[in-house]
């Protein structure tokens, strides 16, 4: 193991009846702890980049230790990390007891499953559900003793829950599941904690590695065409919303859509 995987970061104090951070470092990052669960790639890896450019502590895990090595070298800023199964209810409890204190989660890491709805097998749409409600609920429940007063949530769903495509109702549900959770902790934990869901729209990153880089293209392209600002995102695109959802103390509840105006795109008619 690294020295630097698992690296244990100081909770910060909270003093109550004041504003959580005065003046000048109200809304900053500096000195935070910022624990990334996917921040090995896409946009988990740009939240993480933009955190630590902004002074946080970060910690980031995934699955791939040499993936999760290479990005917290291009990270900088000695970033810690840890492979992690987020699906393993056990490794998620070991994980998080590991962590000193925490004061901003992201959990970006998911993974999708398409088909028709009548040919989808469901051990598909089961293992989608696993990978991106079920294994973020384990997490933010095993991290939450360990997010300090002030601090926030950050969960992913995407487009899909509410500008449905077709061969992707299981994706759907399944951000529209994450969007519910996230809503209804933030009502749970707050006031000191805020929870907020962040819902991308099409950007590009590794999670289109598995196309062809053709069939890649083609889709940025017809899609991007498609959007009101007539491209898709990238990534630090993504973060630097999360960055804003991550510092704001007056954010809570809410799903922050980051689509390039995705939600209001006109579909063309069959
Ligand atoms: N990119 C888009 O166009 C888009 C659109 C809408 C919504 N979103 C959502 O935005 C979020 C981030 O997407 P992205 O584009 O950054 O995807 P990505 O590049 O594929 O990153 C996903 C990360 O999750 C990790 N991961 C997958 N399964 C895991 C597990 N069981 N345990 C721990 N880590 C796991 C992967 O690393 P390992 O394989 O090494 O574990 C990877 O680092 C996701 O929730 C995605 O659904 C993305």
């Amino acid at each position: 193991m690294s020295d630097r995987e698992f690296r244990i970061m100081p909770a910060l104090t909270y003093q109550p009846g004041r504003p959580f951070m005065p003046g000048s470092q109200k809304f900053s990052l500096t000195n935070r702890s910022v624990v990334v669960v996917g921040g090995g790639s896409g946009i988990g890896k740009a939240v993480a980049r933009a955190s630590a450019a902004a002074g946080a502590k970060v910690a980031i895990a995934s699955r791939n230790l040499d993936k999760l090595a290479a990005a917290a070298d291009e990270i900088g800023g000695n970033t810690a990390y840890a492979a992690l199964d987020m699906t393993d209810a056990n490794a998620v409890e070991n994980w998080a007891g590991q962590l000193a204190g925490v004061d901003h989660l992201v959990i970006s890491a998911s993974s999708a499953a398409h088909g028709p709805f009548a040919e989808l097998p469901l051990d598909a749409l089961r293992g989608m559900f696993d990978a991106k409600f079920f294994g973020p609920y384990s997490v933010a429940r095993a991290v939450l003793p360990k997010i300090a007063p002030g601090g926030s949530i950050t969960f992913f769903s995407g487009v899909l829950s509410r500008r449905p495509g077709e061969n992707c109702s299981g994706l759907g549900a399944v951000n529209g599941a994450v969007e519910s959770l996230a809503l209804a902790l933030a009502l749970e934990l707050g006031p000191a904690i805020r929870v907020n869901c962040c819902s991308p729209g099409m950007v590009r990153s590794e999670a289109y590695a598995a196309l062809p880089a053709d069939a890649r293209e083609e889709m940025y392209a017809s899609t991007g065409a498609s959007l009101p600002v007539g491209r898709v995102g990238e990534t630090d695109e993504i973060a630097h919303a999360v960055l804003f959802m991550m510092t704001n103390p007056y954010l809570t509840g809410q799903v922050v859509d980051v689509d390039g105006g995705h939600m209001i795109r006109q579909y063309a008619t069959r």
